[in-house]
């Protein structure tokens, strides 16, 4: 797995040791951290290299059945920021990801997209045969590493799958870094009495996703017949504003919520928010933990975090 010390990631390596699959994860531990795999570390093989170097990618492949491509640089600030390191991260190092499964016969890649490849165009909930319209340069990488995926699938004998994650949170996930996502920092925030920064009126969609609904549609992706070419939406479906979201996040935790309002973030979708029926009857996926029982996951793990801090 690449990417495998990052949040996402590590939930997946988890998920994999418990099954008893043996795993080798592949991380720079540049957004990622070594802690995400702390208790996993005799179970699990560590190689420290970067996504940009074929060879590193090449030499932690081999051997290896399934890809799980986490890695990558995940934050839309940052690739307005920085597109160029953005992409040589997200594009060129998933073409190394697949030019090395291509070449040690693996047999499938389960990628991850994002649901940043839609834009602010066409209809909602966003569907997977709608026109991508992405606005920002993190959008532009997901999309072309996702359209990789699809291409190697076609004109080699290597099965992609590419799932197009939406606003995905729960443990591991990091509430301090300069990119952090929305539900962390809020969880942080209104149990310690701060305020919540929010950018613009708050009244913009996203459908958050509990990981451990991401990490059940990796697992399927990579054991369903007949799914290789495939680009699905995975999240819940359903879709809640900002401030919704701080006031959920205030009532599962007994606070109340001060809000900060801050400009619009350049490059941020307006509304977010899937439809996930191709994932069901392709993979037989059910998003099972919904909004409120995933953000109370959440609020435990990062409580318990801060209290043995
Ligand atoms: N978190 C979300 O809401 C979300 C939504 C859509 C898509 N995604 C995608 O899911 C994947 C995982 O995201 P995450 O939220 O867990 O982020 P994360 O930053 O926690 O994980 C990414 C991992 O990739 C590693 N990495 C980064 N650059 C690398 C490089 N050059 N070489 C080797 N390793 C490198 C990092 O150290 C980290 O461990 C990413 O592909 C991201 O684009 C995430």
């Amino acid at each position: 797995m690449t990417g495998g010390g990052g949040f996402i990631g590590s939930n997946l390596v988890r998920a994999l040791v418990e099954r008893g699959d043996d795993v080798r994860v592949l991380d720079n531990f540049s957004t990622g951290n070594r802690t995400n795999l702390a208790e996993l570390l005799g179970d699990v093989e560590v190689v420290e290299g970067e996504l940009r170097s074929y060879e590193r990618v090449h030499a932690a492949t081999r051997g290896i059945e399934v890809v799980f491509h986490q890695g990558a640089l995940p934050s839309v600030p940052r690739s307005v920021q920085d597109p160029l390191t953005t992409s040589a991260v997200n594009v060129e190092g998933t073409l190394n990801v697949l030019l090395a499964a291509r070449d040690e016969g693996v047999r499938r890649v389960v990628c991850a997209s994002s649901s940043s490849v839609y834009g602010n165009s066409g209809e909602l909930p966003r569907i997977e045969t709608a026109n991508p319209d992405p606005i920002s340069p993190y959008g532009v990488s997901k999309l072309a590493a996702e359209r990789y995926c699809v291409s190697f699938s076609r004109v080699y004998p290597l099965e992609t799958v590419a799932l197009r994650y939406f606003n995905v949170f729960g443990p591991n996930q990091d509430p301090t870094s300069q990119y952090a996502a929305v539900v962390p920092r809020f969880i942080t925030a209104i149990a310690d009495g701060r305020a919540v920064s929010i950018y613009g009126d708050g009244e913009q969609r996203r459908d958050f996703t509990y990981v451990e609904n991401v990490v059940e549609a990796n697992v399927l992706a990579a054991e369903t017949d007949g799914v290789s070419g495939a680009v699905l939406n995975v999240a819940t479906g359903r879709s809640t504003t900002v401030n919704e979201l701080a006031d959920t996040i205030a009532s599962i935790l007994g606070r109340s919520v001060e809000r900060d309002e801050q400009h619009e973030r350049t490059g941020d979708v307006r509304d977010s928010w899937a439809d996930v029926m191709r994932a069901r009857e392709l993979l037989g996926w059910e998003p099972r933990i919904g909004l409120e029982e995933g953000l109370r996951l959440a609020a435990e793990f990062f409580l318990q975090r801060t209290a043995l801090a």
